[in-house]
């Protein structure tokens, strides 16, 4: 196993991702944990994470030196090899040029990280302002870059880079990963598809002959676990769809269709009236959010309480979820409200099961498909926020409002698979904004509403870049939807990336 030490980088899980999809087992440990713990479970490498501060910042994350002693290998990646120079009494300054985005570096000196490489210069991804100017004792620096700051450094088994090779900009960053698990040794043994059998063996057990809950919405991850809980547990397992009344055009019915030949015993709930009353009036998004939230905690206890003998609760809880996070922003920045099944009131008593907590999003995903044959229409459905259609009305929620953005955004979802995008986006759809604008059709003027379009790729979402259409396909879904829906006059398409803004609009 490898740990990554997380010093509050965007990029920790990327680093994680890959080093799994190599065949090795990877987790994240927050900077303070201490080197005895790093250390237990069979460790066979460190990897330094890099994060959004300088060394010599007050309270910047700093590790236990140990760590780098212990006689384990370990890989610095940017501030992972800053922090690194400076906790062994190297040099670390702020760089007259600073390096943001792609930049070539030149090897210097042949290293084990460098194997297999087959050109001396190379183009990476950086992102710095601060460099490490004099390198600790013992240490040779192994590559440079076109603005001769130090790139790269190494000492026996401890290698550094300031830049990342976790990202796709990094030329060979796959292979300079690689080449350091061959240092490390690790062994290859991490797969989904081998991790699967451990999670059958580990729920069967834990669940025994109990009969348990657990909501369901037509996603992967909840789809995923009420397949393999159908395989484990037969009818006593009871997933719960509940329809918000904030679900997409046909959304209740596709979601039946797909997931029938599973036959999985789901109870459809059809909760919109109760939804849609508690949000009339409402237009602030947090407070939306908690409403839906608290909603559908009590719909699901009513349903859950006239299963006999529930025991259980599943969810369908992933890796991200359970990282314990280094704050970036600072601990008084407001972050939004993420408000899904938060949990269910106290006096339930349900034991809760998590079958894919050690799983990342494309891990289950390749389990959904190889193990359970999901079709790809699920695997590969975007993300839909538990909140639904509430966070992509901007104020209030109306009957009116949800039926213009249905249709608004079933055009835009359907034109979307006709031309072949909808897969290699990562979210994609449409938001009824709180503007009107004045528009001309026929000799009439109209004033009318206006949907924002928005269409992202992310490998995270933590960060996202908006998708650069061809014109025409944008001038074809523009004017099929002020043609053909009601009360819509304008179509504008949200180009900002993330950070700074959401993915959502609310
Ligand atoms: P943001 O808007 O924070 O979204 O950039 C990142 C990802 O999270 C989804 N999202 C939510 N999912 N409940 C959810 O289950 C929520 O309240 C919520 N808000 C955002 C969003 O769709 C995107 O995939």
């Amino acid at each position: 196993m490898i740990k990554i030490v997380d010093c509050g980088s965007q990029l920790t899980q990327n680093i994680a991702r890959r080093v799994r999809e190599l065949g090795v087992f990877a987790e994240i440990v927050p900077f303070h944990t201490s080197t005895r713990e790093i250390l237990k479970d069979g460790l066979e490498g460190v990897i330094i994470s890099g994060g959004p501060f300088s060394v010599h910042d007050e309270g910047a994350p700093m590790y236990e030196r140990q760590i780098l002693t212990a006689g384990l290998p370990v890989l610095g990646i940017c501030y992972g090899q800053q922090s690194l120079a400076h906790l062994l009494d190297g040099k670390v300054v702020s760089a007259e040029n600073r390096e943001y985005g792609e930049t070539q570096i030149h090897i210097h000196k042949e290293s084990r990280l460098f194997e297999g490489i087959p050109r001396a210069e190379f183009r990476v991804w950086m992102s710095h302002g601060d460099v490490v100017q004099g390198v600790p004792e013992g240490f040779r620096v192994i590559a440079k870059s076109k603005n001769n700051h130090i790139a790269a450094i190494q000492k026996d088994h401890i290698y550094a880079v300031q830049f990342h090779p976790e990202v796709d900009h990094t030329e060979y960053g796959r292979s300079m990963l690689d080449n350091f698990l061959k240092v490390c040794n690790a062994r290859r043994d991490w797969e989904p598809e081998r991790e699967y059998d451990r999670i059958v063996s580990e729920t069967t057990e834990k669940i025994g002959a109990k009969a348990g809950v657990g909501g369901i919405s037509g996603g992967v991850d909840s789809s995923t676990l009420s397949v393999l809980l159908r395989k484990i547990a037969g009818r006593r397992y009871h997933p719960i769809f509940v329809d918000n009344g904030l679900l997409r055009l046909n959304e209740v019915e596709q979601v039946k269709a797909s997931l029938e030949p599973f036959d999985l015993g789901v109870t459809y709930i059809d909760a919109q009236a109760r939804f849609l009353s508690k949000l009339r009036g409402v237009a602030d998004p947090d407070e939306k959010r908690k409403i839906i939230g608290h909603e559908f905690i009590r719909v699901f206890e009513e349903q859950a309480r006239d299963i006999p003998q529930t025991k259980y609760l599943a969810q369908g809880t992933l890796y991200p979820d359970v990282i314990e996070s280094v704050p970036v922003y600072g601990a008084s920045s407001k972050i939004k409200r993420h408000h899904n099944v938060g949990g269910l009131p106290e006096d339930m008593k349900l034991e809760v099961v998590e079958p894919f907590r050690r799983l990342f999003k494309d891990e289950v995903r390749a389990i959904a498909e190889s193990k359970l044959g999901l079709p790809k229409e699920i695997v590969w459905r975007h993300p839909f926020p538990g909140p639904g259609l509430a966070v992509r009305i901007v104020g209030e929620v109306t009957e009116q409002k949800l039926s213009i953005l249905r249709k608004a955004d079933a055009i835009f979802i359907e034109e979307l698979k006709k031309m072949g995008i909808y897969y290699k986006l990562s979210q994609a759809f449409a938001v009824l904004t709180n503007v009107s604008s004045v528009g001309v059709m026929g000799d009439e003027q109209t004033y009318q509403g206006v949907i924002a379009l928005r269409a992202v790729t992310t490998s995270d979402f933590m960060t996202s870049d908006w998708y650069d259409f061809p014109k025409e396909q944008m001038t074809h879904i523009a004017n099929r939807m002020i043609n053909e829906v009601n009360g819509v006059n304008r179509v504008v398409y949200d180009v900002s990336q993330k950070p700074p803004s959401t993915i959502e609009w609310e």
